[in-house]
């Protein structure tokens, strides 16, 4: 730790400096109670993070499973296809289809010893059990044949470290053996091996071993060699290390469950997301499937594109919350599969069932010994009740008719658990009204919020504008800023950071928040920005993981009234080039005139030439017939043509048409803080016109939709920051565009440590020298801390050869007083802790 004065800091400043001013702290208007679980984590199977990630399984497909096409899809033309049924908002069929990627009948698996030794087939005849049906058959013609299983892109060992191995297997009578298991290093060395003995003909044996790795490698893989001709099965294989988090057998990889443990999440959201929906009603999470020995638990079909085995389950789940002490939020299907899939409803005639299920999972994690489930869960390790306080039915459902289904599921739970927690999930970015006016009383409405760059700092506020005349709770059961920056970086970590602070702000309603998605496999990502990201060896967390660690770490027990003054403002007028666009359509321009003070600065009725127009990506627009059109693009990439720079203040005139496709077209009219806006007709599956910053969500919207083959007149008007939209002569939007913050901050009170907690983020590229002014409570100081996530570029992030790249740093501060000057660096998050005197407003009452 390092120690400096205040006086001190604020001469560290470069020569460039950020704008200034003044926080003002005043512990006289106390806000609300901070809830102590206020920051949790969201476990969902995306991006192989259970699968090959934190459940401690090395093999892959160590069932024989992963080739099985998911229940009631097909295949056709390599799609996966799911049943016809309607989609519950259109009540027309889905015509939503996936690639299906054959990776042969036995993914993860492979013959070692060259074609001729053996034949490998995966056969149905040789079942384990009743809900195991395939396995392994090895047809061995010259011995040894040897079969690999690669692990999750490589098996991950530590010199000195045991492994422990099980498998099921039998073989005929031809068979004399012998059979070894072998761990081998990247280059062949077989670096562990053991023998097994008491395989029988005719039935399965479970055969277990112990291999002690001689060689650490990161890229190891597992082989079984079969040491003589004749026929084997093999119906389950696993490999395990002995050192799990906590030792637990059937455990964690331990860096990985260490990582989220120091999060100190308040709880653990489980297990989905749109894995808990399915992308058919059948592949949905079923929390039964996933109890009981190993090799009898059914797999489930991730909509992310692979199996889950399952064995980090329900109790397991469950275990791992104790263990971190996390309280367990589980969200279960309210019998509606994914509506960005097939959106299936099941029957109303289905849902006592689907109801009932609902109530033995809360038995099974809370009930009596005396109660089916509650035995269940102690002859499954855990007498004791887990004792959930949450679930949540259904995830990113809407609507009248799925708030109407939770209502039922709502009045079931009450009442026979009145105690746990019902929460209603809405939709992405806002809450659904319809959904909870139908639902009746609700616990917590779960909003999630994906949001691109600076949103979060535009929309600091959004929070208060929420009803607080409501029965209910929010929880922002998934946030993350993943629109814009790169895989993660900097700002997109001040995004989170600014987020957070707005939660917390707000925790009179905003009681949990839980960043999404937390986990990523690099082999195999399945969404863009995650926050810890790992392979077989190694992991390393974006710099949105420390900052939640920070958060995580210096919660206060109350807010206190908090105002930033800047100095001077940012007031930037809407400036930049000129751009007509696409997205998911085709779409052509002509008649195109921009007056700026009076003056007709551009002008092209697009009949011969668009010279100086400039498109991006590979979209190829073209003058056809008179007009300036992008013909070739119909998939969901925004795709321009700009023209020109610094155009500002402008009325723009275009005539615009629809040729094909789902949504209408854009015209764009510069750039704010360094964000493109544009204006939207036809966005959203052609349903709104909108005003939108950076392709994010709509900053104005009004609902809408473009007709195909139609020529529509658009006019866009800008003067400074304030942007009107005509359409067809008819003003349709009008707005003065926020300014973006660039330093936001939030304070309370740790009463506990007597400490003033101050929260700042300063998005500038360029330090912030600030005065915090602390009122309403004694005398500070003279000591504090300062914890400072800080990157030079905003473009920074966190990687494999620099995981610590971007990490928290703690200073210890002296000369603090009721008034000191403090600078914050340049993109940065910091964290005070300034020592107050007890006094009745710094909750002297409460000490
Ligand atoms: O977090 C990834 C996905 O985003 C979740 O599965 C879903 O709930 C949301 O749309």
């Amino acid at each position: 730790m390092r120690r400096a004065s205040v006086a001190c800091l604020s001469l560290i400043v470069s020569l460039a400096w950020g704008q200034s001013g003044t926080i003002t702290i005043d512990a006289s208007k106390k806000g609300a109670d901070v809830p102590k679980g206020l920051y949790g984590v969201f476990l969902e199977e995306i991006s192989h993070a259970g699968e090959g990630g934190l459940y401690g399984e090395l093999l892959q497909n160590r069932g024989f499973e992963d080739a099985n096409i998911p229940p009631a899809c097909d295949v056709m033309n390599g799609q996966l296809v799911p049943p016809r049924s309607p989609h519950y908002w259109s009540l027309k069929p889905s015509d939503w289809t996936m690639p299906w990627e054959s990776r042969g009948p036995f993914p993860g698996w492979s013959l070692m010893s060259g074609p001729t030794s053996a034949n490998l087939a995966v056969v149905g005849d040789h079942p384990l059990n009743s809900t195991k049906s395939h396995a392994l058959s090895i047809d061995v013609h010259h011995a040894p044949a040897i079969i690999g299983n690669q692990g999750f892109w490589g098996i991950a060992l530590k010199k000195g470290e045991s492994y422990n191995l099980r498998a099921w297997i039998q073989a005929d009578r031809t068979f004399r053996g012998p059979i070894s298991a072998q761990l081998i290093s990247a280059q062949g060395r077989v670096i562990a091996e053991s023998k097994w003995v008491g395989i029988q003909s005719g039935h399965y044996s479970l055969v277990t071993s112990r291999l002690l790795a001689t060689e650490s490698d990161p890229k190891a893989h597992f082989a079984i060699k079969l040491g003589s001709t004749g026929k084997v099965w093999i119906a389950y294989a696993s490999l395990f290390p002995v050192k799990t988090f906590l030792n637990r057998p059937n455990g964690l990889r331990p860096d990985l469950a260490k990582m989220v443990a120091d999060l100190r999440p308040g709880f653990v959201r489980f297990p989905g997301g749109c894995y808990v929906e399915g992308l058919t009603v059948e592949t949905r999470a079923q929390w039964q499937q996933t109890l009981g020995p190993l090799e009898a638990r059914i797999p489930t079909y991730s909509p992310w594109g692979y199996w889950n085995n399952n064995g980090f389950g329900y109790h397991e789940w469950l275990q791992f919350c104790e263990d971190i002490k996390a309280e367990p939020l589980y969200v279960f299907n309210v019998g509606v599969s994914c509506a960005f899939r097939s959106g299936t409803f099941l029957p109303d005639d289905q849902l006592p069932a689907l109801i009932q299920n609902t109530l033995d999972a809360i038995e099974y994690a809370n009930g009596p010994l005396t109660s089916k489930w509650g035995a269940m869960r102690a002859q499954n390790g855990h007498p004791k009740p887990f004792a959930m306080k949450y679930v949540e039915i259904g995830n990113e459902q809407q609507g009248p008719r799925y708030g109407a289904r939770v209502g039922k599921f709502y009045r079931a739970i009450k009442a026979k658990y009145p105690h746990v927690k019902v929460i209603l999930s809405s939709w992405i970015s806002g809450i659904d009204h319809a959904a909870i006016n139908a639902a009746g009383p609700i616990d917590f409405v779960d909003e999630h919020a994906y949001t691109s760059l600076n949103w979060a700092l535009y929309n600091f506020d959004s929070f208060a504008k929420y009803p607080r005349n409501v029965s209910w709770k929010l929880y922002i059961g998934e946030f993350a800023c993943n629109g814009g920056v790169g895989s993660g970086n900097m700002a997109a970590t001040l995004n989170d950071a600014a987020y957070m602070m707005s939660m917390e702000k707000n925790s009179d309603l905003v009681k949990m928040g839980s960043y999404a998605p937390l986990f990523e496999n690099v082999n195999s990502p399945h969404w863009d920005v995650n926050m810890i990201h790992f392979d077989a060896a190694r992991s390393f967390g974006r710099a949105t993981y420390y900052a939640g660690k920070m958060f995580a770490e210096n919660l206060p027990q109350y807010n206190v009234g908090t105002s930033v003054r800047l100095d001077s403002s940012n007031d930037q007028p809407l400036s930049g080039p000129i751009g007509l666009g696409t997205f998911a359509t085709e779409a052509e321009f002509k008649d195109l005139t921009v007056i700026q003070n009076g003056k007709t600065v551009l002008e092209n009725n697009f009949a011969t030439q668009a010279d100086g127009w400039k498109s991006e990506r590979s979209a190829a627009w073209q003058i056809v017939d008179g007009a300036y059109g992008q013909r070739s693009k119909l998939e969901g990439d925004e795709c321009f043509s700009f023209f020109g720079n610094g155009f500002h203040d402008i009325d723009l005139s275009v005539s615009a048409r629809k040729i094909r496709g789902t949504e209408g077209f854009f015209v764009s009219v510069g750039n704010i803080d360094g964000m493109r806006v544009q204006v939207n007709l036809g966005g959203w599956g052609n349903s709104l016109h909108a005003i939108q910053i950076n392709s994010g969500s709509a900053v104005a919207s009004i609902r809408g939709h473009i007709e195909t083959g139609r020529w529509y007149a658009v006019k866009v008007v800008t003067r400074g920051r304030s942007i009107q939209v005509f359409l067809d002569g008819q003003q349709i939007l009008s707005k003065e565009l926020p300014r973006s913050r660039t330093v936001l901050a939030i304070s309370g009170v740790d009463p506990k440590n007597h400490d003033v907690v101050v929260k700042v983020v300063n998005t500038q590229t360029t330090p912030a020298p600030m005065t915090l002014r602390l009122t309403g409570m004694g005398p500070v100081g003279p000591s504090g801390t300062a914890v400072t996530l800080a990157s030079p570029n905003e473009t920074d992030e966190n990687s494999f050869d620099s995981p610590t790249r971007i990490t928290p740093h703690t200073t210890h501060l002296t000369g603090l007083r009721n008034q000191f000057r403090y600078t914050f660096p340049a993109n940065s998050l910091t964290i005070l802790r300034i020592k107050a005197s007890p006094t009745k407003h710094l909750g002297a009452s409460r000490l």
